[in-house]
């Protein structure tokens, strides 16, 4: 697996903005949008193309389209919503799956409640988002179920990482392409992202 961290300075400034607790909700959506954008920009510099004939005004001419397999974003439930938009702004026809997972209170370990894919999967070109990826088990079980369900070309975006994560990721699933925000410091004994941003659903939502 290989492990992309992101350096443009309009992500990292846009990603201090959502970290400020005193950022409202309304303008939390938006900068996670518009990071999931700029972060998909990235991600996908290597989808396929094919010139394809066509007439300009002036003339027949050859150029690039984009070819190869067809895209779905699949957010983990519920803070990966929000970073849909920013993908579709870029690939406006790719189809959206969900994977809902909660995170025992207690153990911190993933629960599925809700999966629905895109079908054929294996035809496609996955790209699996959720802004936090803290622990690693919500990412490795989202991952384990795509595989199960025929997924093979898979990417997964996170806006923040901490190290526990990025490492049980990069284990469990060493094939898969993983672009992070921001490396942050650590995991607290509540396995929040030290220095973090907070509840990323909650921020989202408004729902705290
Ligand atoms: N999920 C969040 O929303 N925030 C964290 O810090 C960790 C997991």
């Amino acid at each position: 697996m290989s492990v992309s961290y992101m350096t443009h300075p309009l992500i990292r400034h846009k990603i201090t903005l959502l970290r400020k607790e005193s950022t409202s909700t309304n303008e939390f959506r938006k900068l996670v949008e518009e990071i999931a954008m700029l972060m998909g920009y990235e991600a996908l510099s290597d989808l396929e193309t094919q010139e394809i004939n066509i007439k300009t005004p002036l003339e027949e001419s050859k150029q690039p389209v984009i070819s190869g397999k067809k895209l779905a974003v699949v957010p983990i439930l519920r803070a990966g919503l929000g970073m849909v938009n920013g993908i579709l702004a870029l690939v406006p026809s790719a189809r959206v799956g969900h994977i809902g997972l909660y995170r025992d209170p207690v153990t911190h370990e993933p629960h599925e409640y809700y999966c629905k894919l895109p079908e054929p999967i294996d035809q496609r070109q996955i790209v699996v988002v959720d802004p936090m990826l803290a622990t690693g088990g919500s990412a490795v079980a989202a991952v384990d179920y795509i595989k199960e369900h025929g997924g093979q070309k898979i990417k997964f975006m996170s806006i923040i990482a901490a190290p526990k994560g990025v490492e049980t990721l990069m284990k469990a699933h060493p094939d898969i392409q993983l672009y992070v925000g921001a490396l942050d410091r650590e995991l607290d004994d509540n396995a929040y992202i030290r220095p973090g941003l907070g509840d990323a659903g909650d921020r989202i939502f408004g729902t705290k």
